[in-house]
Formats: C-alpha cells, sequence, structure tokens
C-alpha cells in the first residue's frame, strides 16, 4: 500500500514537471526535439525556419545544431529520448546512422521524422513509427538536364569548339548523399536521353559549400579553360561559387558567359538569376518541406495518425515534396 502511494506521489511530482506523458512544453503542448545536421547550411536553414513557423501555438521545439559530427548528434539524440520528447525530427549527418537512432527512439517508444537525408529503406522499414519527409532527389536532376537541354537548343553557340558535344563540369555536393549522387546522375541522363551528347570534363565534391566552390572552379578553369561549356552544380550555394570564380576570371562581362545550373531556389540564387548570371535552379521547397516536417512530428507526438495530416502518405512513411523548374521565365514567382 505504502509503495504504491510512493509510485502514484512520484509520478504525479514527475507529471508536473512534464516528464511522464512527455509534453513538456506550454498549457500540455507536446514538446518536439528537433536535430539539424549543420546550422550552417543556407537550404537547411531556410527548412528549419518553416519547422519553427509551423510549431507556433502548437508545439513546443527543442532545435539543436548537430555541427556536421554524427557523434554529436547521436548524444543529442540521447538527450531528446532520456527527456522523453513526444516525438523527434532529424535530419542526420550521415543518413546510415539512421539505424541506430531508431533502435534507441523505439526502445523509448518516441516517433521518428527523418527529414532531408533520406535513410535506407532497410533502416525505414525497422520500425512503423518512422517517417519521411523530402523530395524525390531524380526529379531535380532531371529539371536541372531540361533547364540545360533547352538552353544547348536554343544557343548552337554555347557549342564553343562546333563538336556537337556538351563539354561540362560536375560540382557535387556531399558524397553518399541521395541528393548529390541522385542529381549528377539525372541531370546528365536526361540529356543523353534527349539524343545530346556529352562530355564530363571533370567530377568533383565542394560539399554543398560556396568558397569550397570557389576554389574548385578556380582549378577547373586553369586546367580546362575556354574548354568548358556548362558547370552542373547539385546546390546553390556551390552555382554561386561558381559564379564568383567565373567573375574573377572575366566572364559575365563583355558578352563572355558560361550556363551554370544549381539546385535549391535560394534567396541570392534567386538574384543571380534576375541577374543573368545563373542560367537556372529547381526549387528544393523548404517550405513545404519543414511544414510536412512538423505536421507528421505533430501528428505522431499527439498520438493522431500522420494520414490525417493533410498530407499524402506514401508507403505508409513518406512524404514527398515536389520539385519546380526555376528559370528566366518564372523567377519572380518564387521570390518573397
Ligand atoms: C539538399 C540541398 C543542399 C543541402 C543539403 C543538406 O537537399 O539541396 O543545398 O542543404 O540538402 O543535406
Ligand atoms: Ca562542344
Amino acid at each position: 500500500m505504502k509503495k504504491a502511494l510512493f509510485v502514484l506521489l512520484c509520478c504525479v511530482v514527475l507529471l508536473s514537471f512534464g516528464a511522464c506523458g512527455g509534453s513538456g512544453g506550454n498549457s500540455g503542448q507536446p514538446t518536439i526535439g528537433v536535430a539539424i545536421y549543420k546550422f550552417d547550411d543556407t537550404f537547411m536553414s531556410y527548412t528549419r525556419n518553416a519547422i519553427q513557423t509551423n510549431a507556433q501555438g502548437k508545439a513546443a521545439l527543442e532545435v539543436v545544431d548537430s555541427q556536421n559530427a554524427q557523434a554529436t548528434q547521436n548524444d543529442q539524440v540521447d538527450s531528446f529520448l532520456t527527456k522523453k520528447l513526444s516525438a523527434i525530427a532529424i535530419n542526420p549527418v550521415d543518413r546510415t546512422a539512421a539505424a541506430t537512432i531508431i533502435d534507441k527512439a523505439q526502445a523509448k517508444d518516441v516517433p521518428v521524422v527523418f527529414f532531408n537525408r533520406e535513410p535506407l529503406p532497410e533502416d525505414m522499414n525497422k520500425w512503423n513509427k518512422v517517417y519521411y519527409v523530402g523530395a524525390k532527389a531524380e526529379q531535380s536532376g532531371s529539371m536541372q538536364g531540361e533547364i540545360a537541354y533547352d538552353y544547348w537548343t536554343a544557343h548552337p553557340e554555347a557549342d564553343k569548339n562546333n563538336d556537337g558535344v556538351i563539354q561540362y563540369i560536375m560540382l557535387m555536393g556531399e558524397p553518399g548523399h541521395q541528393d548529390a549522387e541522385l542529381r549528377t546522375q539525372y541531370s546528365i541522363q536526361y540529356l543523353i536521353d534527349k539524343g545530346i551528347k556529352v562530355e564530363e570534363l571533370q567530377k568533383d565534391t565542394a560539399m554543398w559549400d560556396r568558397p569550397r566552390a570557389v576554389e574548385k572552379m578556380s582549378s577547373f578553369l586553369a586546367a580546362h579553360g575556354d574548354r568548358i561549356e556548362m558547370v552542373f552544380c547539385n546546390n546553390d550555394d556551390m552555382a554561386l561559387g561558381v559564379i564568383e570564380s567565373l567573375r574573377n576570371a572575366g566572364y559575365f562581362q563583355s558578352g563572355k558567359y558560361l550556363p551554370v545550373l544549381g539546385v535549391d531556389a535560394t534567396a541570392p540564387a534567386l538574384e543571380a538569376l534576375a541577374e543573368g548570371t545563373l542560367l537556372g535552379t529547381v526549387l528544393n521547397d523548404a517550405d513545404n518541406q519543414g511544414k510536412a516536417t512538423f505536421d507528421v512530428a505533430y501528428a505522431l507526438a499527439t498520438g493522431a495518425d500522420p494520414a490525417g495530416s493533410g498530407w499524402t502518405i506514401t508507403d505508409g512513411k513518406y512524404v514527398w515534396v515536389p520539385y519546380q523548374k526555376v528559370t528566366q521565365d518564372n523567377y519572380k514567382d518564387f521570390q518573397k
């Protein structure tokens, strides 16, 4: 009897601290833990803002910067789970680390929504309270290819050496990231499928990062100079770095031009489109990815079925947010 009373008292105390039911927010709102692979990433900062905006008035968030270190993120996840938050939304540093995160979360029965970095299918299938919100990387690749195709077929002068082949540079994001691998593959595949001949002059990674892209492009220019006819970048930050490097080398003045393509449609990329330095980009819809991430996590945190959150859930666990082509013709529609 005494023991039962003691347990009951403990639970009352714990509940008043919000620890029993996992609801640490104000006035009974759930608390959701959010880990971002690193804050210092343009596109992820847009996604993070969207998650925060959508949480307002509904849930408390604990948002942490994993500083591009999986070990740091694992500790952050442990801390979320120790606090027994109602759900966690994870943007993994290394997407192959998802398995460990899922196992730990399942042991504490805390649902997980991954976003932006897609876990392997076998990991996604480990537990039914695991979801993924993202975009189909292949689609962004094909759209980039389409923009390149339209430009190439409308501008015969783009074939500088007149050999009927696009001599191109490919600047990749982080190796192993689905967006880096698939954008690289599908952009070029689109051109090949359309019967365009292509020649890769060089392929390298700049890790999604603008300053690294400036450096890489300078060395590509030193190695290949005017032989380069097009530059594909897996994201806009790198495309902007390439443009900076080209500008330093005298491009974008006195008629000297090189088509550069990106992905994300960040604000600075839209400005570059407006000034005519960036040929095109693809909207990676941070607003809707952030909203879907929050909505699904919130449904799970409150014990609701994410299928009722207004998003189409594919295969019981995936929310796919579509990409959109952004060119000279429509970039104004995306400026905020
Ligand atoms: C991609 C995005 C990149 C970078 C990366 C981070 O979807 O295009 O700019 O933010 O995610 O994982
Ligand atoms: Ca050529």
